[in-house]
């Protein structure tokens, strides 16, 4: 399998991505205040093994070694999230210096090793004061979210230029608030729809909220897309994929791009939208970039009797998956990058997560091969360039995930790290696929100097 360097820009981002909760750690510290995900996980059968997010991979107290593991591997970028109980632990109102100085610390040292950071504001974790207030199936949620998205533009964003509003909202509405496996652990549809409506409605005063504050930000929403695939060619399953299209693709990408909520949707949710005039236009704030976030195809069947939006999951038989079970296809992330082109008109995508989890094993010389993990990572960079070749405007890709972390409810159980994280002593490995990542890196930045 060759990936097409040529079809990648030279200026091509090459990166890894994390997020504050699932590595940072340190949640009592410097007047951070517990988040959605600090009570969701220490509630008692929640997350597998009953683990949480404490201490995590300790980020926040090494994060310079773990910039020396990005040096290592030759990115150039990093999608990092700030963690808004940190910098307004009142959910709203005062900012906390001491952590918005950690976020400081942080980009300094990237810049310092030559490394871009790409900022994402929610990655799930809202203050828990805000979830007593009713969280995001309220509208002051919203309005909290462009309050604090402008006060850290207004510290960050004279080094800062790439930002993303919201990491995949789908999983903060529909998982947490439909199918309560995730916080806040909600299984209520009207929560569900309401807070699908206020997220993407935070995102829109959020944009607007950077562009007041750093002037030069870029700003973008961040997706979990899928491929669709009907598990039958009857009309219910095929019924069944528009459904769960509208349910995974269409509900966050069509109001983000000026096009409303899709009406298919709002009737099969039949859930009033709470809409006030002027929301439409703020939720359709022009895109800088858009961010795809890409692991596995969904197959489905109807499921008249099943929650909305009455489509089951088809568990295919003979079919190469990860250690989350999940279904490998790679051609996945080529029809999501031109989908984006084509229907969107999106000018300019970032796979701002890719990647898989398998069981590692440590070798007796410590070394972590991981020929599953490189093998998942070269085929969706082949597809990624083979989008690219075809027209969309791929601007770079970011590894999920750096380190080994905290994989929400499975726990620290689901690794997806290029750095095996040993959690009893935080001693960090580069596995084979970081190595892979390296080679991959430096194969496209020596083309792109011979083509210079
Ligand atoms: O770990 C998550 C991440 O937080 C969001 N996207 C999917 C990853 C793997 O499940």
């Amino acid at each position: 399998m060759t990936i097409d360097y040529a079809a990648l820009p030279d200026d091509f981002l090459w990166g890894t991505a994390t997020s504050a909760y699932q590595i940072e750690g340190a949640v009592a510290e410097d007047g951070r205040s517990p988040s959605i995900w600090d009570t969701f996980s220490h509630t008692p059968g929640t997350i597998a093994g009953g683990d949480h997010g404490d201490t995590a991979c300790d980020h926040y107290h090494r994060w310079r070694e773990d910039i020396g593991l990005m040096r290592r591997l030759g990115t150039n970028a990093y999608r990092l999230s700030v963690a808004w109980p940190r910098v307004v632990p009142g959910g709203d109102g005062p900012v906390n210096a001491k952590g918005l100085a950690f976020y400081d610390r942080l980009v300094d040292g990237l810049l310092e090793a030559g490394i871009t950071p790409s900022v994402t504001l929610y990655h799930w974790d809202l203050p828990q004061t805000l979830q007593d207030r009713g969280g995001w199936p309220e509208r002051d949620t919203a309005e909290h979210f462009a309050a604090y998205a402008s006060a850290v533009a207004e510290r960050l964003g004279d080094r800062v230029r790439h930002w993303a509003t919201l990491n995949e909202p789908l999983c903060s509405a529909w998982i947490g608030h439909l199918e309560g496996k995730m916080a806040p652990g909600r299984t209520d549809l009207t929560a569900a729809v309401r807070a699908s409506y206020h997220l993407l409605l935070g995102h829109g005063l959020a944009a607007r909220a950077l562009r007041a504050a750093a002037p030069d930000a870029q700003v973008g929403i961040v997706n979990n897309l899928s491929t669709i695939h009907a598990a039958s060619d009857s009309p219910e399953d095929r019924a069944a994929a528009v459904r769960m299209d509208g349910h995974t693709n269409r509900w966050w990408l069509d109001p983000v791009h000026g096009r409303g909520f899709p009406e298919d949707m709002r009737e099969v949710y039949g859930v009033a939208l709470p809409e006030r005039q002027g929301d439409l236009e703020t939720i359709a704030a022009p895109l800088d970039w858009l961010g795809l976030n890409y692991y596995f195809p969904q197959v489905v069947a109807a499921d008249p009797d099943g929650p909305a939006p009455h489509a089951a999951f088809v568990r295919r038989d003979g079919v190469p998956r990860t250690g989350m079970d999940w279904e490998i296809d790679a051609s996945g992330i080529e029809t999501l990058l031109l989908r984006l082109t084509d229907e969107y008109g999106a000018r300019r995508l970032y796979v701002t997560e890719n990647g898989s989890a398998f069981p590692d094993v440590v070798r007796p010389d410590g070394t972590v091969d991981d020929p599953e993990r490189q093998d998942y990572l070269i085929r969706h960079l082949a597809a990624c360039a083979d989008a690219a070749r075809k027209g969309a405007p791929l601007a770079g890709y970011f590894a999920w995930s750096l380190l080994d972390n905290f994989e929400w409810a499975y726990g620290y159980d689901k690794r997806f790290g290029l750095v095996h994280v040993d959690y009893a002593t935080q001693a960090r490995t580069i596995k084979g696929s970081g190595h892979r990542y390296a080679d991959i890196i430096r194969g496209h930045r020596d083309r792109a100097r011979r083509a210079a």
